[in-house]
C-alpha cells in the first residue's frame, strides 16, 4: 500500500551539508518527495513535535538540539514508506545501525542522529500535519 511518512533532516545533517546526499538516498530507494521545506524550529515547536517524549530524561537535550539550527522536514511517499524509511535510516543509535544506513554513515550519536522518521501510521499523520497543510502536499 502506498503510504506517506515524515522525514526530517536534523540540524546536524543540515549543518554538515548532507541534505543533497540524504535526499538522493531517498530518491534512489524509490521515494517520491511530496512536500519539503526548511524551517528553524522554536523551543515550543520542537517541544510540541516531540511531546510524546516529554517525560524522557533526554527531552530537554533533544529540544535544544532540534532548535540549534534549521531542519528540513519532508513528506515521502512509496509502498510501505514508514517501514522502508526506518530501514534506510537505520537504528536510532548509530552504533547499532547496519552498514549502508544513513545513521551508520553520517550520525555522531543517539541524539545527533541526522534524520527523523515517523514510526507508525498514527505518528506519520500527526507529524505530517505538524509541518504541512493539505495545499502543500502534492
Ligand atoms: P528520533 O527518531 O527523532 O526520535 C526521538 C529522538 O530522541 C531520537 O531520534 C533521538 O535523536 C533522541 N533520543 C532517543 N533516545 C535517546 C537517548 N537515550 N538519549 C538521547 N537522545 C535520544
Amino acid at each position: 500500500m502506498t503510504e506517506q511518512t515524515l522525514s526530517i533532516i536534523k540540524p546536524d545533517g543540515v549543518k554538515k551539508r548532507l541534505s543533497g546526499k540524504i535526499i538522493s538516498i531517498f530518491e534512489e530507494n524509490g521515494f517520491e518527495i511530496k512536500a519539503v521545506k526548511k524551517v528553524h524550529l522554536t523551543k515550543k515547536q520542537a517541544e510540541g513535535f516531540y511531546y510524546i517524549h516529554k517525560e524522557r530524561p533526554f527531552f530537554n537535550s533533544l529540544v535544544a538540539f532540534m532548535t540549534e539550527g534549521p531542519v528540513i522536514p519532508m513528506v515521502l511517499s512509496c509502498e510501505n514508506a514508514i517501514l522502508k524509511n526506518r530501514d534506510i535510516m537505520g537504528a536510532t543509535n548509530p552504533k547499532d545501525a547496519k552498514d549502508g544506513t544513513i545513521r551508520k554513515m553520517f550520525a555522531e550519536s543517539i541524539e545527533r542522529n541526522v534524520v527523523h522518521g515517523s514510526d507508525s501510521i498514527e505518528s506519520a499523520k500527526f507529524e505530517i500535519s505538524y509541518f504541512f497543510n493539505v495545499f502543500e502536499i502534492l
